[in-house]
């Protein structure tokens, strides 16, 4: 158990290194189980998420050997079991992605559903409807998804909701299916393209990926040997961007991509933060006048609902009411309470927060309850007056690399201890 402790209202100055995507990696991982044969992937991030990741693609058979820092090979060949138990799979949120991958593979998969949620029970009703289609026998025993196909065949899926999982596994699980598979109304999230293009660097025949209908042509075998690069993580050069504007601050956010970023700039410019784009880099610079801004988050290429809390930290410091309506997750709202104990004036009205720009916020002990609450704390953190205790890191350690070392290069007073 940990706590960052900080101490605010010191401006982030400098230049910052985005890590590869966390929601990425936590795909392209299981997808190496589709192949007989190593892949080299690069830009992998030190996060918590992955090092359970490893561990469980070890469990199953797989090789992992370190080549670097952010350097992994995977070499499946030996991979040879398809049952994925509770205590294997109960750390790691994303573990649904072995489904697919096991399901492709082996025709067969059986993993336990995840241990308890961070923000409330997700529903994966559209990844089995899709597996189903595609000619697998579904059951749930004691806690454990176990899918059984004497053949896989390709599919027409139309997906009721727009989900990022769905889609992906779906991809996985037809990447060596008989004929055709198309998903119609698919997520076009950067990651669902990363995921597509390792998979056809490894010989599948993906088209359509970032678009909302992919179609994936099943192959017999896909080929050892595809060397591939995670693209940057959008969340957490979102996290810094945002953390730069409400501290204040001046900071560049280097090795991105800016497209990726579109909907987080539009609206920081429409703020009145000063957003500056080259080409793999984004400098955003604070404002004394921060105006108060309406969002919605919504599906790629929305305003993302990863970003919802820490933006929600941004405009406590906005002149006047605003609201952010959350599109994708009833449970996003865990921030609001913690956030009130450092000062935030929020309602939450049903699926919209209403947040009266205060100017300011003041230090207190507080709890991260997610990943993305428990940076928008930090970053609230950052800007209030006095000490903030964030407890609870282990939730931030699941998915921003080296958070506290990037932070305190840009200049924040904020250290880790032990509790
Ligand atoms: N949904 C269904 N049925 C399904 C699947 C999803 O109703 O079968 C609903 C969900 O309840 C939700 C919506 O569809 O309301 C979108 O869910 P989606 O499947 O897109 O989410 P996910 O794949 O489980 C990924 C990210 C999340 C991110 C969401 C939305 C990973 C590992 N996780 O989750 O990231 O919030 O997409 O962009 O990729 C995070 O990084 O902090 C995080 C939570």
């Amino acid at each position: 158990m940990g706590k960052f402790v900080i101490n605010g209202q010191k401006p982030l100055k400098g230049d910052v290194y985005i890590s590869g995507g966390k929601n990425s990696t936590v795909a392209i991982l299981p997808a190496a189980i589709l192949v007989d044969g190593p892949c080299r992937i690069e830009n992998v991030p030190s996060i918590r998420d992955v090092t359970i990741l490893k561990e469980i693609l070890e469990k199953l058979g797989a090789q992992i050997t370190q080549d670097d820092n952010s350097t992994i090979t995977i070499d499946s060949t030996y991979i040879n079991q398809y049952s994925a138990p509770y205590d294997m799979v109960k750390c790691m949120r994303a573990s649904y992605y072995l489904l697919g991958a096991l399901l492709g593979r082996f025709k067969k998969a059986e993993v336990a559903f995840p241990g308890g949620c961070d923000f409330g029970f997700r529903p994966i009703d559209q990844h089995i409807k899709g597996f189903e289609a595609m000619g697998a026998k579904v059951e749930v025993e004691h806690g454990i998804i176990k899918l059984n196909a004497e053949r896989l065949v390709g599919s027409q899926i139309y997906l009721d909701v727009v989900s990022v999982g769905a889609t992906i596994n779906l991809m996985l699980a037809a990447v060596k299916a008989e004929g055709t598979t198309t998903i119609e109304n698919a997520a076009k999230e950067p990651h669902v393209v990363d995921v597509a293009n390792f998979l056809n660097a490894m010989g599948a025949n993906v088209k359509g990926a970032g678009t909302d209908v992919i179609k994936i042509k099943g192959v017999q075998a896909l080929q050892g040997g595809a060397v591939h690069s995670i693209i940057p993580d959008q969340i957490e050069a979102g996290t810094f961007m945002i953390a730069a504007a409400a501290t204040g601050g001046d900071v560049t956010v280097k090795n991105i991509i800016p497209k990726h970023m579109e909907s987080l700039s539009a609206k920081l410019v429409e703020m009145n933060i000063g957003v500056i784009e080259g080409e793999d880099w984004i400098r955003v610079a604070g404002s004394n006048k921060i105006n108060k801004a309406n969002i919605k988050t919504l599906p790629y290429p929305g305003f993302p609902t990863d970003l919802h809390p820490p933006a929600a930290v941004l405009l406590c410091l906005a002149d006047g009411t605003s609201t952010i309506t959350e599109g994708v997750w009833d449970l996003r709202f865990q921030y609001v309470d913690e956030l009130k104990r450092m000062g935030a004036q929020i309602k939450v009205e049903g699926r919209m927060a209403v947040i009266e720009g205060t100017g300011k916020l003041s230090g207190a002990p507080v709890k991260a309850m997610d990943l993305r609450a428990g940076a928008a704390l930090v970053i609230a953190g950052l800007i209030a007056a006095g000490r903030t205790e964030v407890y609870e890191t282990k939730y931030i350690d699941r998915g921003y690399e080296n958070f506290e070392e990037k932070l305190r290069s840009l200049g924040a007073d904020i250290s880790r201890e032990d509790v």
